[in-house]
């Protein structure tokens, strides 16, 4: 969890924040990214799906390998923002006819989702660029199949076990140079990767021993160095075995814990004799409330506190509930409610329904200043449902 909470809760008590406010601290990315840099032999890609914010990307390429990416606009987003050494690596299941010469320009690494798609797009690449293959392990540590991309019938990747067929074509494994794989979220346990890469040794050793890289997707949370011992395990057997250069992509370990929803209480009534405090928020600013039904941790929450609140988002919908909490001290109007650990998954996701405002976002920074960043307005809103002149009839 972020070490800066408390200070955090000082600057959101003031109220020069307008809310709702979304803030990443500077110096939790910074911690995060010095800690797994500690690791050996191992090239930290972020990858721009749980937050893309551009001044948080700038922030990150000096400390990181480079990125990853799951689209042409993500691919344009961190050409935007990279240094000399940072590399691209793009994989997704969607790749289209008619952004491959794009993607191919600004991507070094691409990791095709399927033997279909490889054969469709390998001869479209420019030379230069690195060709590898997801596949899917099939070893799943994910018990939600919604985020398990390992399910069955997945459409992530190539079952290990056609792998072991297709490695038969010539052709195909002399334009292969790496692989990439991601088979789980919100793990704590670097087991579950030392697992996951044995298994793969066990059926492909022989292609392990030709490629020259592998990247092994996110899906991990690492704070202190005591959950890393079996990371640096799986690196140095892959390092010692074959040489490899090695790839890591965490997101919500990286940003995670960096991030928060301010929001402030408009209003307090009662509904079947429980206390109902509205936000100004709204689960569409933290989608992953609704879709998970998780409860956000809150800084302030007291487990014991003997005033309870259901703490309720600001749209029409009968569901936009983030749950039932307690406090010390009853709740006013205007009072601030903090979500903490909300940093991955949540502004790339949030969306304007009901034409609630986006959060404004702020940096906590390095200085440990709350600086304003980009503030949402009606022409945003606007910009989307407006006749643009760049529609070609
Ligand atoms: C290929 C790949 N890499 C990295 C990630 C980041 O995962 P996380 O944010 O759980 O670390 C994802 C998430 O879906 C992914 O699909």
């Amino acid at each position: 969890m972020s070490h800066n909470s408390s200070k955090i809760q000082q600057v959101c008590g003031s109220n020069s924040i307008s809310t709702p406010a979304f803030i990443y601290d500077e110096n939790e990315i910074q911690r995060k990214l010095s800690n797994i840099r500690k690791i050996q032999n191992c090239n930290i890609l972020y990858p721009l799906k749980p937050c893309a914010f551009i001044d948080i990307l700038r922030l990150m390429a000096p400390l990181i390998s480079g990125f990853s990416v799951s689209s042409l606009f993500e691919a344009m987003l961190a050409n935007e923002v990279i240094k000399n050494h940072n590399v691209i690596h793009i994989t997704t299941p969607g790749l289209c006819p008619d952004e491959i010469e794009n993607v191919s320009e600004l991507c070094d690494y691409i990791s095709f989702n399927s033997i279909s798609q490889w054969k469709l797009y390998h001869n479209r690449l420019r030379s230069g660029i690195k060709q590898g293959l997801r596949i899917n392990p099939q070893l799943s540590f994910v018990e939600d199949d919604r985020y398990n991309p390992c399910r069955i019938h997945s459409k992530l990747g190539v079952p290990l076990t056609e792998m072991v067929h297709e490695l038969n074509d010539i052709n195909f494994i002399k334009k292969i140079s790496g692989f990439l794989f991601h088979n789980n979220c919100e793990s704590t346990d670097f087991n579950d990767l030392l697992e996951t890469v044995n298994h793969i040794d066990k059926y492909l050793p022989k292609a392990l021993k030709k490629i020259s890289w592998i990247n092994f997707g996110g899906g991990y949370l690492f704070d202190e160095s005591e959950n890393i011992g079996a990371l640096a395990e799986t690196i140095s057997c892959l390092k010692s075995k074959y040489e490899l250069d090695i790839y890591f992509e965490p997101g919500r370990g990286i940003i995670g814990d960096a991030g928060y929803i301010v929001s402030s209480v408009i209003d307090l009534f009662k509904s079947d004799h429980r206390n109902i405090a509205i936000l100004d928020t709204t689960v569409n600013h933290m989608p992953e409330v609704f879709e998970y039904q998780y409860k956000t941790d809150i800084i302030g929450d007291a487990c014991n506190g003997k005033y309870k609140y259901i703490l309720a988002g600001a749209s029409c919908l009968a569901g936009d509930i983030f749950g039932e909490y307690r406090f010390d001290q009853p709740l006013i109007i205007g009072a601030r409610i903090i979500f903490k650990g909300v940093g991955a998954y949540t502004l790339v996701k949030a969306s304007m329904f009901n034409g609630i405002n986006l959060p404004s976002i702020y940096a906590y920074t390095l200085t440990n200043k709350l600086v304003l960043r980009r503030r949402f307005t009606y022409d945003d809103f606007l910009s989307r449902y407006e006749v643009k002149n760049n529609v070609i009839e």
